[in-house]
């Protein structure tokens, strides 16, 4: 019998009536700058991310951007970056004036090479941002052996929730940084964290968010005296999140070991439906990696294929499913391509992943029958 043809997105972010209520009180007090609501979301998402400090900024990028500015990383500086990532992993070394170190990746996790990491290492290495690619964490405990004193900061863009060696994304290197895109497992719309258990940088980037001021807005009216405005000693930025959004965040955060639960539980159901296909590989890490299945990310073999990954691609966009290369390679985008004259080939792994990986809807709002509708349309491609 035919199957009705689906729509199914790539992703969809779980929120609903519960999120939309919890933006009364914001609204109707009038703190809708970072307050008591930003507060209390830094608070929960410190406890479950094991640190002592969590600080709410607007995006995973000016995460990042502060987490290198609160490092001291400036021009002459070189900071080692993954291959196959986001552009703004790389982008937010360019704001601080330093140079890009690209680092190749592995085909099997698509996060950072080992070997690879260790040619990459000069004396000018100031940062290394390992990725935990689709919710996977990078090898920590391997790359903190290569990197010695060097300050890892983690990309947890797609890890908030995840795990290594019993240990939560964001606790595992000196600074980590989250988003909360709606792409994310848990969104406020636009938003991103930083966390630490340094109380240095903490105190530093808490004031970088807020212009650099020495007292939060908050803390000025609440006590502090009248005349007195906060001094600047440092060049900052405004990175605040809104009340408005960390009220989301908090309804969104409760969630969020529900949200990966029932995607692991998908995610083991396509491993299963899937793993007959001698064409397409599956995601695979160790029993001490809890994964936070931001996405599931295959990697097709056009060797044996019936057909290229893009026509594959192609076709479930005609039976209505969409699908999305796992992310890019940075390297080959025309912009870091022209600036240090690379080919796309000098990241072989990074390049294998950017032609060959493809991620498929993996979602909360899916339903069984979604899930049924993607297997039997992967299972049913020919030449
Ligand atoms: C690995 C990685 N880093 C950084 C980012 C940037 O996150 P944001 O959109 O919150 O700035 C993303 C977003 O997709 C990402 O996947």
């Amino acid at each position: 019998m035919e199957t009705i043809k689906r729509n199914i997105p790539i992703s969809l972010p779980h929120t609903g009536e519960e999120e939309w209520l919890a933006t009364k009180e914001p609204i109707m007090s009038g703190w809708l700058t970072a307050g008591p609501k930003v507060r209390e979301f830094e608070e929960i998402f410190a406890k479950r991310h094991g640190v002592k400090y969590a600080m709410a900024v607007t995006s995973a990028t000016t995460a990042l951007h502060l987490a290198l500015v609160a490092l001291g990383v400036k021009q002459g500086d070189e900071v080692i970056v993954p291959a196959f990532t986001w552009i703004s992993t790389a982008n937010v070394v360019l704001y601080c004036g330093a140079t890009v170190v690209f680092v190749d990746v592995n085909r099997e996790s698509f996060n950072i090479d080992l070997e690879d990491l260790k040619k990459k290492i000069t004396p000018r290495t100031k940062a290394i941002i390992p990725v935990h690619l689709f919710g996977l964490c990078a090898d920590m405990d391997a790359i903190k052996k290569i990197a010695g004193n060097i300050p890892l900061i983690e990309d947890g863009a797609c890890a908030a929730g995840a795990g290594y060696k019993g240990k939560p994304a964001g606790s595992l290197g000196n600074l980590g940084c989250f988003s909360f895109h709606p792409r994310k497992s848990v969104t406020t719309g636009e938003g991103g964290m930083i966390t630490t258990n340094d109380d240095h940088l903490a105190e530093i980037i808490s004031s970088l968010r807020n212009h650099g001021a020495s007292i939060s807005e908050e803390q000025r009216h609440h006590g502090a005296k009248p005349y007195i405005l906060p001094d600047f000693n440092m060049l900052g930025y405004n990175y605040r999140m809104t009340d408005l959004q960390a009220a989301v965040g908090i309804v969104q955060l409760k969630k969020l070991d529900l949200f990966i639960d029932e995607r692991a539980k998908w995610a083991k159901y396509y491993d299963e439906q899937l793993k007959g296909l001698d064409w397409l590989r599956t995601p695979s890490f160790g029993d001490d990696y809890k994964h936070g299945w931001q996405s599931y990310v295959v990697y097709i073999d056009e060797k044996k294929a019936p057909l290229s990954r893009n026509e594959i691609m192609e076709k479930l966009q005609q039976e209505g499913i969409s699908t999305r290369p796992g992310t890019h390679a940075p390297h080959m985008l025309g912009y870091y391509a022209n600036l240090y004259n690379i080919k796309p080939t000098d990241f072989q792994g990074a390049k294998d992943c950017n032609d060959f990986s493809m991620s498929i809807p993996l979602f909360n709002k899916m339903t069984k029958e979604d899930y049924e509708y993607v297997v039997e349309k992967i299972k049913s491609i020919k030449s």
